[in-house]
């Protein structure tokens, strides 16, 4: 039996052991997950301990996805663009880095939309690791635009200096509010109305399209302030359970070079969430 493991701190909320021993134990795979505690001066060393035959990949969390990047011997060139590994493969002797929570996300809001992402204007809420992510992931897709705001603006601009693509632009949170009919698809990548502050809203949704889709990444509480108020509006709305399930497939499938079941790993965390 060999291991998968969760690197991070805090990581006792996690549910991907949960999440991922469900998909495990559906194919009969040799494999178990497990998550480590690691503090900062144990990081170096916990990587280089993949590289022994017992351990067949890895899963990073908060708050190392950037600082295990040089302890790896390659980095994909996407995730390096991101700045953020959150997926550690074995290939051959090398530990090599990806991201699969932009596409990850991607792949769930595929699902969710009923519409062709090409077609789609894009407003992130948001300027941090998790919108890099996604901003990148979606232009891969070739959307028609995504505009990015956020709570502070320079943010949002440097984020948009740094990919430099025509279909991207920075927006103050005031004018996304304003023209907000003009997105089919709204993201909030921001951790505002996570629990305990479960009121707040990120944005005001008072122009929203009908249809819309409105997703959020933040899975606690299930449905936020924003999509409770979006469902009232007539949008088709999806919760981080998406993104963390995508995430989670796509990492799976580059350590077992299976696509595991997603409906079985929606199932568990919809349990272990309710
Ligand atoms: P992550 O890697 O999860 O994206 P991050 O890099 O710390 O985390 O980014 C957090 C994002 O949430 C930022 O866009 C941040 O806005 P600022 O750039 O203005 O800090 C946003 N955010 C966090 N708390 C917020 C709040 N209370 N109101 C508005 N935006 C908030």
């Amino acid at each position: 039996m060999k291991k998968l493991i969760l690197i991070g701190n805090p990581v006792e909320q996690s549910l991907s052991p949960q999440m991922h021993n469900a998909a495990l134990g559906a194919l009969n795979l040799p494999l178990v997950y497990e998550k480590i505690l690691v503090l900062p001066e144990e990081l170096e060393q916990t990587i280089d301990m993949l590289r022994n035959e017992l351990y067949a990949g890895a899963n990073v969390t908060i708050p190392y996805k950037s600082a295990c990047i040089p302890f790896l011997d390659k980095v994909d060139e996407s995730a390096e663009k991101i700045g953020a590994v959150n997926t550690i493969v074995k290939e051959g002797s090398q530990l090599v880095g990806y991201n699969t929570d932009g596409t990850g996300f991607v792949r769930g809001l595929k699902e969710t939309a009923p519409f062709p992402l090409d077609n789609g204007d894009v407003l992130v809420i948001g300027a941090g690791g998790a919108a890099r992510g996604i901003v990148s992931a979606l232009l891969a897709e070739r959307v028609r635009s995504i505009a990015v705001c956020n709570r502070t603006y320079s943010k949002a601009e440097e984020l948009v200096a740094d990919v430099a693509s025509s279909s991207l632009q920075a927006l103050t949170l005031e004018k996304a509010e304003s023209h907000l009919n003009r997105y089919s698809i709204i993201i909030n990548t921001t951790s505002v109305g996570m629990f305990p502050h479960t009121e707040k809203m990120p944005l005001r949704l008072g122009t929203l399209r009908q249809q819309a889709v409105v997703s959020d990444i933040i899975y606690n509480p299930f449905e936020t302030q924003l999509l409770a108020e979006a469902k009232k509006r007539d949008a088709i709305i999806d919760n981080g359970v998406s993104m963390f399930v995508y995430q989670g497939a796509l990492a799976f499938e580059k350590w077992t070079g299976i696509f595991p079941d997603t409906a079985i790993m929606r199932d568990k965390v919809t349990e272990e969430l309710r």
